[in-house]
């Protein structure tokens, strides 16, 4: 039921291309929900990727500065907007944003809101949200990893890498995963095989563990490394690229890099080698809203219910609370943590 009550939020807001410091709070007065939304207050929200290369300019599609970032979240609804069931109000939810999250609380589409199990703490919750939907649609739907095959996970001590890691081997998959020395043993821990990819010998060491090649690469670096991991297919193997992190401080367009990747991914798909190279891209689809929402629901549910049980054990690099958000990112681009860096309310 929509109690009518105006809600005081705080956000964190991203002024322009700032340092971490550069992030500002803000109070604001948020209305009631209208018809399908829910209001949530923020239980858990997190650090992503899309952070670093929004506060820079770098994501592709972020809206003008000056915004409020947030990819994901982890709320309580404390009041829901006409047509939405009222049932749903002091029940914890998950939902994907893109941006807004950061806040004390936020308005969002009922239809979003995927409900997270009893037992689960938000701050764990939010850990398999972005990452576990990335995740799990990249090795289930895009690669259709099959079990008893061999991939590399790049990044594997990364958020989506850590959560990638343990889904393909609870689905009986042997991972080799990239990650600097530091988180060897972290990601001996998630049951991969480690290899560091600062070492000018990375690939020649993959290849030594996978001499045949390997079912599956994961890529979400891109830049000229890319054709090494194509290279590191067997036939009949996938990439699946879904980032460019190594562009990230490079000047000029934001589209350019990822419309570089696209050209180079048709053209490989053109050679006769029985291999084949993917763009996974979390909102493909959502033109046909339904089905869009059907398949992210499903796909989200059960990795919560993996966590849930016990299956998937959430990677929290660091809590922090809302209005330290600042030094939450400057932790998450630090490149010393395991996991994904979480702000709780
Ligand atoms: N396409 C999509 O729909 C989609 C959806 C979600 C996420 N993503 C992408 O997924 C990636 C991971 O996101 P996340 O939130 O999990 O990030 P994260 O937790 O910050 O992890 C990033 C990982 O990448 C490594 N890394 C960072 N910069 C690198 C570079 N220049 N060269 C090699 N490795 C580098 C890090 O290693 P160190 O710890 O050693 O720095 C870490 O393992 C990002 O590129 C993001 O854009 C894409």
């Amino acid at each position: 039921m929509n109690d009518a009550v105006i809600t005081r939020a705080i956000e964190v807001v991203l002024p322009g291309e700032v340092e971490p410091d550069g992030l500002r709070l803000r109070t604001r007065d948020l209305p009631p929900p209208t018809d399908g939304r829910v209001l949530l207050r923020m239980d858990a929200t997190g650090v992503s990727f899309a952070e670093q290369q929004m506060r820079r300019g770098k994501y592709y599609d972020q809206p003008p500065f000056p915004f409020v970032p947030g990819y994901d979240v982890v709320g309580t609804v404390v009041a829901t907007g006409p047509g939405v069931d009222p049932a749903m109000t002091g029940r914890r939810f998950a939902a994907v944003t893109k941006t807004g999250a950061w806040a004390s609380h936020l308005l969002i589409d009922a239809a979003d809101a995927v409900p997270v199990p009893d037992g689960v703490t938000a701050a764990d919750a939010e850990t398999v949200v972005v990452n576990g939907v990335t995740a799990w649609q990249m090795l289930h739907r895009t690669a259709k990893v099959a079990r008893g095959a061999t991939i590399v996970v790049l990044g594997a001590n990364g958020g989506v890498g850590s959560t990638l890691v343990q889904l393909a081997r609870h689905a009986g998959i042997t991972v080799i995963g990239t990650a600097s020395a530091r988180h060897h043993d972290t990601v001996r821990a998630l049951g991969a095989t480690p290899v560091d990819y600062r070492d000018p010998d990375a690939y020649r060491r993959i290849r030594e563990l996978a001499p045949d090649g390997v079912d599956a690469v994961f890529d979400h670096v891109g830049g000229a490394g890319l054709a090494r991991s194509w290279q590191l297919l067997r036939r009949g193997g996938v990439l699946v690229s879904y980032g460019t992190a190594a562009t990230k401080d490079e000047a000029g367009d934001s589209r350019l890099p990822v419309l570089n990747l696209f050209a180079r991914l048709a053209l490989w798909n053109l050679l006769p080698n029985g291999r084949s190279a993917h763009f996974y891209n979390l909102w493909a689809g959502r033109r046909r809203p339904a089905t869009f929402r059907a398949r992210l629901r499903e796909d989200l549910a059960q990795v919560l219910a993996l966590l849930a049980d016990g299956t998937l054990t959430a990677q929290v690099a660091a809590e922090f609370p809302l209005d330290e958000a600042a030094a939450a990112l400057a932790l998450a681009e630090s490149r010393t943590v395991a996991g994904k860096v979480v702000i709780v309310r």
